[in-house]
Order: C-alpha cells, then sequence, then structure tokens
C-alpha cells in the first residue's frame, strides 16, 4: 500500500451532507482525558458524576462470573433483565428497552423521532449528550432557559407548542442544576404538550430524588419514554448499561434500529444482580444524602450557597460565570475534577459530584484553605496555569 500522504483528497470519500456540516464535537471532555492532558492522576475525581459509593459486592461477583463466558455473545433480548425489571415496576418485559446506558437510548429515541429539521425543544444548558444526538440526526434544537434554576415547565410546554416540536426532553431530577419538579407537574406538563410530539423523561437520578418524583404513568401511554440507569446509584457506569421504559410499539420501533448485541453480557449479569442488592442501594441512598448535607454545610462556610439537590451532585453558586470557569480550572490544578453548567443562569455555578466522607473531607479542606488564604475571592483574577 502506497503511504497515505500520496493519496489525494479528490479520492476521499463523501461523508453524508449532514456529517459534513457537523462541527467536530464532543458532548463532555472525560476525566481519563484531562488525567492525559496534565500528565498526572487526579486525586478527586467528583465532576462526572459517577457512585463514589461503588457497586454492589452482589454485582460485583456476578460479573466476575459472567467474564468467564466472554466468549460468547450477550442476550440480544435482555430476558433476564427485562422480567426483573419488568416485575419489580409492575410493567411487561415489552414495555422496557435495554441499552448501553441512558446516552445509547437517547440517540434512539433521536434517531426515531428527529428527521433532518424536526424541531426539538429541551433546557438551554440542559444534558449535552442529548443536544449532540439532535445535532447528529439533523434535528433543530430551540432551548428554553432555566426558571429559578430549574426547568421551566411552562417555558418548554409553550416552546413545543409554538414549534411544533417533535420531541422534548426533560431531565428529572435534572442536571446540571441537581433541581426537581414534583411529578405530578410533571404529568400535567405532558399534558400541555402538543399532539405528536414526544416527552423524553430522562430519570437517570430519579432515585435520589424526594418521595412523588416519579409521575405516575402508565407504560402503554404512547406520549412519554421514561429513560433510567445502572450508572448512578448502581455505580455500573463504566459497564454501560440503562433502560427506557415505553409502550410496546415503541420498543418494537426500538427493535428495528437498536445495536441488538450492544448490551454486553457482564453488564447484564451485573445488573440483575444490583437490583437484588436492597442493601447497597439503602447505603448509598442515605451516603449521598449525608453528603448533600455536607456540601450545604461547606457551601455556607466558604461563600458559596449550594443549590437543592435531588441528584448525586451539587451545585455550589460561584458568583458568576467567570468566577465559576475560575474554579474549575483551579481545582483542576489541585488534581480535583468537577464541572460546570455550560449556560446562564446556572453557569454561574459549579457542580460537584456527592464523594465519599474521605473525599469530601479532603475536598473540603482545599475549599476552605482557598477561601482563608482568599484565593476564592481572588477568581474573578485567576488566570489558569498552562
Ligand atoms: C441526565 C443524564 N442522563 C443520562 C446520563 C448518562 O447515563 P448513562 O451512563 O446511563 O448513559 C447522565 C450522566 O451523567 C445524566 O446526567
Amino acid at each position: 500500500m502506497p503511504p497515505s500522504s500520496s493519496i489525494t483528497e479528490a479520492l476521499r470519500p463523501a461523508v453524508t451532507p449532514l456529517l459534513a456540516a457537523l462541527p467536530s464535537t464532543v458532548p463532555f471532555v472525560a476525566p481519563d482525558a484531562l488525567e492525559r492532558r496534565s500528565g498526572r492522576p487526579l486525586a478527586l475525581r467528583l465532576g462526572a458524576n459517577e457512585s463514589s459509593f461503588g457497586t454492589s459486592p452482589k454485582a460485583l461477583a456476578a460479573m466476575r462470573d459472567a467474564i468467564a463466558r466472554a466468549a460468547w455473545y450477550g442476550d440480544p433480548e435482555t430476558f433476564a433483565l427485562r422480567a426483573r425489571l419488568a416485575a419489580r415496576l409492575r410493567v411487561r418485559p415489552s414495555n422496557l428497552a435495554v441499552g448501553a446506558g441512558v446516552d445509547d437510548l437517547l440517540g434512539l429515541v433521536v434517531r426515531c423521532f428527529v428527521s433532518p429539521g424536526d424541531p426539538v425543544v429541551m433546557s438551554r444548558g440542559g444534558y449535552p449528550t442529548f443536544a449532540y444526538h439532535v445535532a447528529g440526526f439533523g434535528g433543530v434544537l430551540h432551548t428554553v432557559p432555566y426558571r429559578d434554576d430549574r426547568n421551566d415547565l411552562d417555558g418548554l410546554a409553550e416552546a413545543a407548542r409554538r414549534h411544533g416540536a417533535r420531541l422534548c426532553y426533560l431531565s428529572n431530577p435534572d442536571n446540571p442544576s441537581g433541581s426537581w419538579h414534583s411529578g405530578d407537574d410533571v404529568r400535567a406538563f405532558l399534558d400541555r404538550l402538543p399532539p405528536g410530539c414526544l416527552l423524553l423523561l430522562d430519570e437517570a437520578y430519579l432515585e435520589f430524588g424526594p418521595d412523588g418524583t416519579a409521575p405516575s404513568l402508565a407504560a402503554d401511554d404512547p406520549r412519554v419514554v421514561r429513560t433510567r440507569t445502572f450508572s448512578k446509584l448502581y455505580g455500573m457506569a463504566g459497564a454501560r448499561i440503562g433502560y427506557a421504559i415505553a409502550d410496546e410499539t415503541m420498543v418494537a420501533t426500538f427493535d428495528k434500529v437498536r445495536h441488538h448485541f450492544g448490551v454486553n453480557a457482564i453488564a447484564q449479569a451485573g445488573a440483575l444482580a444490583a437490583l437484588d442488592d436492597a442493601e447497597h442501594v439503602a447505603r448509598t441512598l442515605s451516603a449521598v444524602a449525608e453528603g448533600r448535607r455536607d456540601y450545604g454545610m461547606l457551601g455556607a462556610a466558604i461563600g458559596m450557597p449550594t443549590l437543592p439537590s435531588g441528584t448525586n451532585f451539587v451545585c455550589f453558586d460561584a458568583g458568576g460565570a467567570a468566577r465559576a470557569r475560575a474554579l474549575v480550572a483551579l481545582l483542576l490544578e489541585h488534581g480535583v475534577f468537577i464541572r460546570m453548567p455550560g449556560a446562564p443562569p446556572l453557569d454561574r455555578c459549579v457542580r460537584i459530584t456527592v464523594g465519599t466522607a474521605p473525599e469530601r473531607a479532603e475536598l473540603s479542606s482545599l475549599l476552605r484553605r482557598l477561601h482563608a488564604e482568599g484565593a476564592l475571592a481572588a477568581l474573578d483574577n485567576h488566570s489558569p496555569r498552562g
């Protein structure tokens, strides 16, 4: 084969016009990439809302066993997991679609409902991976600013009607704000969407929300797809597994185009076992609640009040977008990975995953020291190193 430099650009096969017009972008720069850039490991990894409280020991054991069968394809029908989830959720297995995490399922829903040029509605600065999929399928995104640091349900419904949206995305509880709306309000919101508009209700953080956050919706309501994950509460982000609850026709539609062997056998075995570890779930939920309270006290002590959270992370109000950006950079210089919301009004905040008690102690002593030294007051003048 001749070296590639001798092949002229004129011979390069063309990608689709949609892809040719798409800017190169990633929804998130991963912590691993940050480590490679800085050439040193992170001391605290508190930016991706992974579970600091780990994976259920039962799930770990099941995954170790499943590795012995890694030569085989996983079950493309995820039969055992869907049966187990169906019994727990009181739905039929045919109401469930399993994917390689919610991110995979978001792409699937967009693929099924959005043609190039179709209008889609979400909050401005909402979960970037959804926006990424909409761009990838040529949808036209219309965004609605957060109101009082929460998704503006009135504004979203109004925008969906005004633009004749095909699809409306709502994360509840929400990333990046951490806020939530009651299940009753989400139900009423669904009723206000225009006919023919699908609600994609992302419930990745549902278990961390207060009682009453889950709307009471029939699984065969064709107007909504709900997505949930094993990445957060169950501590299996690296295994890549999540599921959607939807009506049978919708699930059958997904079956026409989904990646049938995309959910690996090891993740399936782990998810099944994780569902049975009620003790680990209860421990994680109470540890996260305790961590959120700790962060509230830390925020008060350093002059960065926290926003209410129904998730496994907390937003600290840094007092402005430039200050928040500087804080993200300053903490990274200390080996601490956090993130910040991407748009006003929430971009005045930084978003910090609830860590274990020792991780929180380390973060707390760093932030209190920076506060005492005046480095937090001087964030406006901070210029990132490197
Ligand atoms: C709102 C929201 N949806 C989906 C995901 C991704 O979930 P998964 O790991 O199941 O793809 C995240 C992860 O941060 C999230 O915040």
